[in-house]
């Protein structure tokens, strides 16, 4: 049976990089899957505690990431949507994983290595605290495979800074199955969005990113049709007026086609789009109010839905959803731990 499941960082409103790599294809993903096929979207609070953030942010950062869910169309009566922590068999198999799983392997990890770049070269944080290495970033990994193969998942959407650690999950199967003799998991396959990486407005050569401090590095979800477009007016592009499409030359227009084809309903590629702008005024000025309009007019509905899920009158409906998408989840996590326990002898 076809299992497709993903997992989102409760870093609070999503940026669009979140939506065309990831939101944008769950959503569409759950209108097409057949009546067989299960869907779980889990919001990974428990990731969330390897990174350094304020205190007392993060039920907040929780309650809005599951209202944008609920905003851009997933449907709890089809996908089952849920808080990580409450299913604890995530964490049980991240630590059985773990005793099968590579130093070597987990070593080699890119988000791992700039993490220990970084450390090296600075040794202290914004606040002032020291930067130490914690030993929840290495393991983070091995906690994303155990969400992924805890539901015996087939099929994993991502954008495509996720690939290495989908590589690993399936590497966590091979070992595991190969120690214990037996085909106890089941490899997930990967399904990069069309949208593989979506920059930053601020400097292309980067990815939009929850962790970059410039607000205008960035397009949430909640940006109002105004800031959409003033972050947009003012990305950064080069010193040539006219438009492009050049992503090795180009990085900054190239971005804004993309953005501009990512949200056209008639999905013309970005060079097709750059044609059409040749011999109109102001080029660059041109394409970015369009890019504006286009993002405009598939965002909005989704601001408003996203504004009225956190209304206060809708914070039980809220909770009921997390709950029951809890249950749900507990219940197709224990099929595969009922295996895994039996397999390295933990059965009852
Ligand atoms: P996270 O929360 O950083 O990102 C969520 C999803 O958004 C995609 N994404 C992007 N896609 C295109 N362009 C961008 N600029 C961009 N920024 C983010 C990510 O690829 C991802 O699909 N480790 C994961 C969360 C996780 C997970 C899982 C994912 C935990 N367990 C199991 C899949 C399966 C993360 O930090 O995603």
């Amino acid at each position: 049976p076809k299992v497709i499941f993903s997992g989102i960082q409760p870093t609070g409103v999503p940026h669009l990089g979140n939506y065309l790599g990831a939101l944008k294809q769950w959503k569409r993903m759950q209108d097409e899957a057949d009546p067989g096929t299960t869907l779980l979207f889990s919001i990974v609070d428990l990731h969330a505690l390897t990174m350094p953030r304020r205190m007392g942010t993060l039920a907040q950062g929780k309650r809005e990431m599951l209202a944008a869910l609920l905003a851009v169309g997933l449907d709890p009566q089809r996908s089952i949507i849920f808080y990580q922590s409450t299913v604890p068999a995530h964490s049980e198999l991240q630590w059985i994983l773990s005793c099968t799983a590579s130093m070597g392997y987990l070593s080699r990890m890119t988000q791992w290595k700039d993490k220990m770049a970084l450390a090296t070269n600075a040794s202290l944080q914004d606040d002032g605290t020291t930067k130490r290495l914690k030993h929840g970033l290495f393991s983070y990994p091995i906690l994303q495979a155990a969400d992924i193969l805890v539901h015996r998942a087939t099929h994993v959407p991502v954008g495509d800074d996720q690939r290495q650690h989908l590589e690993f999950a399936r590497e966590c199967v091979t070992n595991f199955n190969h120690a214990y003799g037996g085909s106890y998991l089941v490899a997930p396959q990967t399904m990069v969005s069309p949208a593989k990486r979506v920059m930053s407005l601020r400097d292309p050569t980067k990815k939009m990113s929850k962790s970059d401090l410039d607000p205008f590095s960035t397009i949430t979800l909640a940006d109002e049709a105004y800031k959409v477009q003033k972050k947009i007016t003012t990305a950064l592009t080069d010193s040539d007026p006219t438009v492009s499409y050049d992503p090795a030359g180009r990085p900054g227009v190239a971005n804004l086609l993309e953005l501009w084809s990512h949200f056209d309903p008639h999905k013309r590629t970005p060079a097709v789009l750059a044609a059409g702008l040749v011999g109109v005024q102001n080029h660059l000025g041109t394409l970015k109010a369009r890019v504006g309009q286009a993002v405009e007019a598939e965002m909005q509905e989704i601001r408003e839905r996203y504004l009225e899920f956190l209304a206060p009158g809708k914070a039980g409906y809220l909770d009921e959803v997390v709950q029951e998408g809890g249950r749900k989840a507990r219940e197709s996590a224990e099929e595969t731990m009922k295996i895994v326990r039996e397999a390295v002898e933990l059965g009852a």
